[in-house]
């Protein structure tokens, strides 16, 4: 799919779908009468009758082969002028793209000026115009069997047109990094919607190499017998029940920039969570190939950020495994050295994602980071918390805490904050041992932070984000089609982007 700006012009080649904002209670089609007479007076009647009253969310359309700017024209409510949010605007473009889809409209046309209202610029909505645009058109294919007469995908191209001509310089670039953004999305859902059959730790190893390559970063994959070597008990327990190996997969990016500071992104790649001799039930269980989301946004996230040319040293960290039941799995009971030193009793195979974190996390003190950020479907209970709309997000230090939150406000991924009181950390410790992965069933998603801060290097700014609720979806979203929703590159990316010393607190 392209999306594109342009100059609007009374007499412009055909799309099939034009698309117009209007604010509820705004009679005054003036701008559309200058556009199309027809259709001006066609929505008038359509508004005067109360047919369309331009309530967020509703939709006219009228067909009619005279019309100038395509056949159809469309009209989406935005609500209120006053009450426009973001939100509001990356609801209204999913709509548009959803009615392009069903009408199989490929050449869509939006006049872009209807939508500034509110408080936000030109700018803004021509990046959400863009990366929605590209999220909401997004379908995983590659196992549809196409039929002969299927028509292909629609729209395959969404065009702005506006009359600010001027503004074409600041909104074009704004458009760019837009498009940069959501295809690192779009690459995320890619991966992770490829099931556990397809996407081992191997696989998800050598698709880390091929963006690396395309890219341009450094890329080192530590396998079995490395592993063995370092230490990584945590990352070979947990993939003992696999007949695959595990990685630890290591991306870099930006040496050069190290003077500015480094910051370390880890992410949980359990390729396929099965819980281990801990079983999980099997209603539900085909959703755990999800359970590779933190590892494919930060592999995702290292490609973006090559893109954008940040001026940051990134290295992003992937523990893979399958957590299976062949082979020679780990029995609960099990005490494992982890790569720290310290020792874990494993209470229950189905917290693995704590034991493959907690080396890769104490692995950081390699790169002496300034910041580490890990992302991982780690507990049940963050999903039950906030389902899937809102991120857990922990740390020891809350201005990097601050930080992600206010990335989280700005893309929509929004994150919601957790304590880590000492008090927490109690029901790990254990009798045999310095700890177990598993607190006493309560505040789970708490407890799971606290095991990671165990691994994390000393006195090094740290943030948890738990995204088991947000990684996929369940049911189709205005923005995002059932399945993997590539949720934390665009918070990632963000928060990157906009990274200085008052990211984090003084050392
Ligand atoms: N991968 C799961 C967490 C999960 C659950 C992610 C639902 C997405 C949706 C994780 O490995 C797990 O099984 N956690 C257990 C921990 C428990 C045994 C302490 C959980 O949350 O039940
Ligand atoms: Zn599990
Ligand atoms: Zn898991």
């Amino acid at each position: 799919m392209k999306v594109s700006l342009a100059g609007l012009t009374k007499s412009p080649s055909k799309a099939d779908l034009f698309v117009v904002g209007c604010f509820k209670g705004e009679k005054d089609l003036k701008a559309i009468k200058k556009i199309d007479p027809a259709f001006a007076k066609v929505a008038e009647a359509a508004i005067s009758k109360k047919r369309f009253e331009g309530k967020a969310g509703e939709t006219f359309s009228s067909y009619q082969a005279g019309y100038r700017q395509a056949s159809e024209i469309l009209l989406i409510g935005l609500g209120e002028r006053k009450d426009f949010k973001p939100e509001s605007l990356r609801k209204a473009v999913g709509t548009m793209i959803a009615a392009a889809n069903a009408r199989k409209a490929l050449k869509v046309r939006v006049f872009a000026d209807s939508f500034v209202g509110g408080d936000l610029p030109a700018g803004e909505i021509a990046k959400t115009f863009t990366e929605i645009s590209f999220l909401a058109a997004y379908r995983f294919t590659p196992y549809k069997t196409r039929k002969k007469d299927d028509p292909p995908p629609a729209p395959d191209s969404v065009e702005l047109v506006t009359e600010a001509k001027e503004l074409f310089p600041l909104v074009r670039p704004v458009m760019a990094h837009a498009e940069k953004v959501a295809k690192a999305v779009l690459f995320a859902r890619d991966l992770n919607n490829e099931p556990g059959n397809v996407m081992n730790p191997p696989r998800l190893a050598q698709e880390a190499k091929k963006l690396a390559a395309e890219k341009k970063l450094k890329c080192r994959v530590l396998g079995l017998a490395e592993l063995k070597k370092m230490g990584m008990n945590g990352i070979l327990a947990v993939n003992r029940g696999s007949v695959t190996s595990p990685a630890l997969i290591i991306m870099e990016y930006g040496q050069g920039y190290k003077s500015n500071g480094t910051v370390c992104l880890v992410g949980k790649g359990v390729t396929f969570d099965t819980g281990g001799i801990s079983i999980k039930p099997s209603k539900g269980m085909e959703e755990m190939k999800y359970d590779k989301s933190g590892a494919i946004a930060v592999i995702a996230t290292m490609g973006l950020v090559a893109d954008l040319k940040l001026p940051l040293h990134i290295v992003g960290l992937v523990p893979a495994v399958e957590n299976n039941v062949a082979n020679d799995p780990q029995r609960p009971g099990d005490i494992i050295r982890m790569y720290n030193g310290k020792t874990v009793e494993v209470m229950n195979t189905d917290a693995e994602g704590r034991l493959i974190l907690a080396d890769a996390l104490s692995f950081c003190a390699e790169y002496k980071p300034a910041a580490i950020i890990d992302a991982a479907t780690l507990t049940g209970m963050c999903h039950h918390t906030f389902g899937d709309k809102t991120c857990g997000i922990l740390g020891t230090d809350q201005k990097l805490v601050d930080a992600l939150m206010e990335a989280g406000q700005k893309t929509g991924e929004r994150c919601w904050q957790l304590p880590l009181w000492d008090e927490y950390g109690e029901c790990i410790k254990s009798h045999h041992s310095d700890l177990k992965n598993v607190g006493d069933g309560y505040a789970g998603t708490i407890t799971a932070a606290m095991f990671l801060k165990e691994f994390v290097p000393a006195k090094t700014p740290w943030v948890h984000l738990d995204i088991a609720g947000t990684a996929y979806c369940s049911q189709n979203r205005f923005d995002c089609q059932k399945g993997a929703t590539g949720f934390g590159v665009r918070l990632f990316a963000e928060a990157l982007s906009n990274w200085s010393s008052e990211s984090i607190s003084a050392a």
